[in-house]
């Protein structure tokens, strides 16, 4: 079977990284303008290098939970699974999923604004640090802001359309075009969240709880 599995933030909350609109969340904490967009970057790069910083060492200390790991697993069985992440973190490659598909980029990567070379980020980065291929002082953490295109959606369509199920896990599907892609699928549709998200109706079936307890409870559905 064809699966294509669309992840977020709910998917890392039981790793202790922060999602973004539950009571709480990281959008209530800082200014979305501000920290994620290319506006906000212009205006101030270090205020906006110090919030990717601090998610990166978020990150760092974090480790996978349950549910990245029984991804990771279930790719390994017979089914030919495509997992789409909006996260920025690196938990699913770090509980051993392979390819993975970072719409909204990676935190653990640096672009430069410049010449759009790419690089593995340091721990930190500040507004001055000049890019390792033409030296322009243009280094940006290699996220997708609100306004900019998200990265491989061809691919992430074209996985979607083709899948016999589309499974969407802890996303609150606010943000398009992530929020949309149920509708591009031809299979069998799931939510599996913590609580129904707005969008919830849009899919065939719905899973709520723990994403820890939740996801591996649905990947052992489909050893049977
Ligand atoms: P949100 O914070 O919008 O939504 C997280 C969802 O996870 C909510 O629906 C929660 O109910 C659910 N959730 C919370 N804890 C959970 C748990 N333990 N198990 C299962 N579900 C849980 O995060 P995203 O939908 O990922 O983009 O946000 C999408 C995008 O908006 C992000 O990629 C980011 C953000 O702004 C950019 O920065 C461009």
């Amino acid at each position: 079977m064809k699966i294509a599995i669309l992840t977020g933030a709910g998917i890392s909350a039981e790793s202790g990284l922060g999602t973004f609109r539950d009571k709480g969340g990281l959008w209530s904490q800082y200014d979305l303008e501000e920290v994620a967009t290319p506006e906000g970057f212009a205006r101030n790069p270090a205020l906006v290098h110090d919030f990717y910083n601090a998610r990166r060492a978020n990150c760092m200390a974090a480790s996978p939970n349950d549910a990245h790991l029984a991804l990771a697993e279930l790719a390994a069985g017979p089914h030919e699974v495509t997992l789409i992440t909006q996260n920025v973190d690196d938990l699913h490659e770090r509980a051993g999923s392979q390819d993975v598909i970072h719409m909204h980029g990676a935190l653990m990567r640096a672009l430069c604004a410049s010449c759009d070379h790419r690089w593995d980020a340091p721990a930190a980065m500040a507004p001055a640090d000049p890019c390792p291929a033409c030296t322009a002082p243009a280094t940006r953490p290699d996220v997708v802001w609100f306004g900019e295109v998200p990265y491989h959606m061809d691919r992430i369509m074209t996985a979607v359309a083709g899948a016999d199920l589309f499974v969407a896990i802890g996303t609150s599907a606010e943000v398009y075009p992530a929020a949309g892609l149920v509708e591009l699928a031809m299979g069998e549709t799931l939510e599996i969240n913590l609580e129904p998200s707005m969008r919830a109706r849009a899919f065939d079936r719905q899973i709520g709880g723990p994403a820890t307890e939740t996801v591996p409870a649905w990947v052992n559905t489909l050893r049977i």
